[in-house]
């Protein structure tokens, strides 16, 4: 299944596409600001693999052969999330965490956790979901730093989702 959002076209990923994938989450996550040297040390964290795209729920937003978005689930988690910045604040992000929650849902997976970068949360809030704790970042050689765990509501209670992309 694939759908079209006026600039661009969401469908399935190809796993050949995986550094193609990389290098969207790499830009995406550098729109925030973070210095260069801490998204060094993040980078090899940050991969996006083959086998992580050949699996179950995983999309991409593209336009030709340029890659703007990324959102991946597993079972109860929203693993991924990103957009391509020149592609920020036209509702991709939103169409694509409908998706996922979506999917979550056929699965059988009422609400989905994750854990949100801090400059994210208020995304997340705009869709309905909650801080319900804490965790240590993942990264080695990151002491202190902590991420908002965040759990979004079954998407046909609280927050419709949306039919169409703007
Ligand atoms: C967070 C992110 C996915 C949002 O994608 P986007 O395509 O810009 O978001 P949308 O255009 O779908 O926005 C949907 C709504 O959320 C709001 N929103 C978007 N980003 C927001 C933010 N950082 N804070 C508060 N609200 C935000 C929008 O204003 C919009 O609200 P509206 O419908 O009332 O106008 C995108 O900014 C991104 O990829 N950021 C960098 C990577 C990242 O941090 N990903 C999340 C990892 S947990």
């Amino acid at each position: 299944m694939a759908s079209r959002q006026g600039f661009c076209r969401i469908r399935r990923p190809r796993p050949a596409e995986w550094r193609a994938v990389t290098r969207l989450v790499l830009r995406s996550k550098a729109h925030w600001g973070y210095p260069g040297s801490f998204l060094a040390h993040f980078a090899p964290g940050m991969v996006v693999g083959p086998r992580t795209l050949a699996r179950g729920d995983c999309w991409v937003a593209a336009r030709g052969r340029c890659l703007l978005g990324f959102v991946a689930r597993r079972r109860g988690r929203l693993d991924d999330l990103f957009v391509a910045p020149e592609a920020m604040g036209r509702g991709l992000g939103g169409r694509l965490l409908a998706l996922a929650r979506r999917g979550g849902l056929a699965a059988g997976h009422r609400c989905l956790t994750l854990d949100a970068d801090p400059y994210a949360t208020g995304f997340y809030r705009r869709h309905g979901a909650r801080l319900v704790g804490w965790r240590p970042s993942p990264w080695p050689g990151d002491p202190g730093r902590r991420l908002p765990r965040m759990r979004l509501p079954p998407a046909n209670a609280s927050s419709p989702l949306p039919a169409r992309g703007r």
